[in-house]
């Protein structure tokens, strides 16, 4: 086995990418497990097969949505749990070669991802509720029918185990050089709730899988959904509130996020995150050592709708000003007040201020180790002192402060960014 180690660094460096789930969910327009919510059989949901026609959809335009928003790698449903595949596969007749619209979707993409200097990642799904082999258990949509069992009689898994192994082969071999890839997802042991027929890595033979993609695409990083250890392991729409850890070791991690709550469009669900709060949620990552992976869903006819671009927009306004305190920064030693997120990269100290105070922000065991400060959206200088500890409050002046404090003072005007950063030069 050829078992090069994972390319890491520019992962760790580049901390902002953009997930896209797209694929016939989009046409359905209410979440991408319509499929097993609603309990449609395979004839129902080819519905939307018969009409997949997305004649807005411009792999460029996505890629650079997502260079301007500030994302550094782009991640793309191959296939989701619906087992419809945007690539054309030789497997299987359910691709979008064979839809109206009948144009290979991740060969256009992996060229405009490269193309716009961005790293290529696919997310491909265990799951598969298409494929005649794949047995009904708990999460398939055919799970209430009373002849389920009897059906999987017919269906075997040994022989679909094949097909996923053939077909991420097909998508590791046919398009050049691919950096990341997301599999989804093993529930079996330890997953809530309990699931009947659940599969796990013996069903996937993830062993051998990650061996196969590991000697087709030496330096690839794998994430942690094959039932088995991974390169990186992936919160799901929760923020992590340390920087996170696998039996006591610190792990590389990133978090998948999404603007609504949904991964794939949902067109009645305004669930939405407001720019604020998503960027905050890009910086409290990263001083845990995190990367975000935010979602966009395409509409059926394949484009980002308002709330998408609007989101992106307003990130990329923060992320073309603010870009140093996230790209190759991580998590400080140093200890932030409340309601503050401190990134390091080398020798500068970057202070998030999520509630801007009046004037005044006391620093904690900073005050021996700061040579200068400004704020990062313009460039201007930003005053420090240091309180005597043992200073009384008069009627003019502020009381102590713990030995080692470092006090600055801000401009009372909080700047007109979504969260303003404080640009610290550490003595060396
Ligand atoms: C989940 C869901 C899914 C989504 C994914 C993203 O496990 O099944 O629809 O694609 O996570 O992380």
């Amino acid at each position: 086995m050829s078992s090069q180690p994972a390319d890491t660094d520019w992962f760790t460096h580049d901390r902002f990418g953009m997930f896209l789930h797209w694929g016939l969910y989009a046409m359905g327009a209410r979440h991408e497990w319509l499929m097993n919510r609603e309990r449609m059989t395979v004839e129902q949901y080819e519905r939307y097969f018969r009409r997949f026609d997305p004649d807005l959809f411009d792999a460029r335009e996505w890629a650079a949505a997502a260079k301007s928003a500030g994302m550094k790698y782009v991640v793309l449903t191959t296939k989701h749990h619906d087992g419809f595949c945007l690539w054309d596969s030789a497997l299987t007749e359910y691709t979008v070669m064979q839809t109206p619209f009948g144009r290979d979707v991740v060969a256009e993409f992996v060229e405009a991802v490269r193309e716009a200097g961005l790293k290529v990642g696919f997310y491909h799904s265990l799951l598969d509720w298409h494929h005649p082999d794949f047995p009904i258990d708990g999460f398939h949509p055919q799970r209430d029918e009373p002849n389920a069992a009897a059906l999987n009689d017919r269906r075997d898994m040994a022989r679909y185990r094949e097909y996923l192994h053939g077909q991420v082969r097909e998508l590791l071999t046919g398009y050049g050089r691919i950096d990341y890839l997301f599999f989804d997802f093993s529930y079996g042991q330890g997953h809530e709730p309990q699931v009947w027929g659940a599969k796990d890595a013996d069903d996937w033979d993830s062993e051998h899988l990650l061996e196969m993609v590991r000697e087709l695409q030496p330096g690839i990083l794998v994430n942690d959904r094959l039932g088995i250890p991974g390169d990186f392991v992936t919160p799901e729409q929760y923020q992590p509130d340390r920087p996170m850890e696998r039996d006591g070791h610190p792990v590389l991690w990133e978090a998948c996020q999404t603007l609504n709550g949904s991964w794939g469009y949902d067109r009645d669900n305004t669930d939405y995150k407001d720019v604020g709060m998503l960027v905050r949620m890009l910086i409290d990552g990263v001083a845990k050592n995190g990367n975000l992976l935010l979602n966009v869903g395409p509409t059926g006819r394949g484009a980002f709708d308002g709330h998408a671009t609007t989101a992106l927009d307003g990130i990329g306004e923060w992320t073309r000003v603010h870009g140093r305190s996230i790209y190759g920064a991580g998590a400080s030693r140093f200890t932030p007040p409340a309601d503050v997120r401190y990134t390091q990269r080398g020798d500068r100290l970057y202070v998030h201020v999520f509630a801007w105070p009046f004037e005044t922000l006391h620093l904690p065991g900073l005050a021996d180790h700061v040579e200068y400060a400004q704020m990062l959206d313009d460039g201007s200088e930003v005053k420090m002192r240091v309180i005597d500890p043992h200073a009384t409050a008069q009627t003019l002046s502020q009381p102590g402060q713990p030995e080692g404090t470092l006090t600055v003072t801000l401009p009372v005007r909080r700047p007109d960014v979504a969260v303003p950063v404080i640009e610290l030069f550490l003595r060396s």
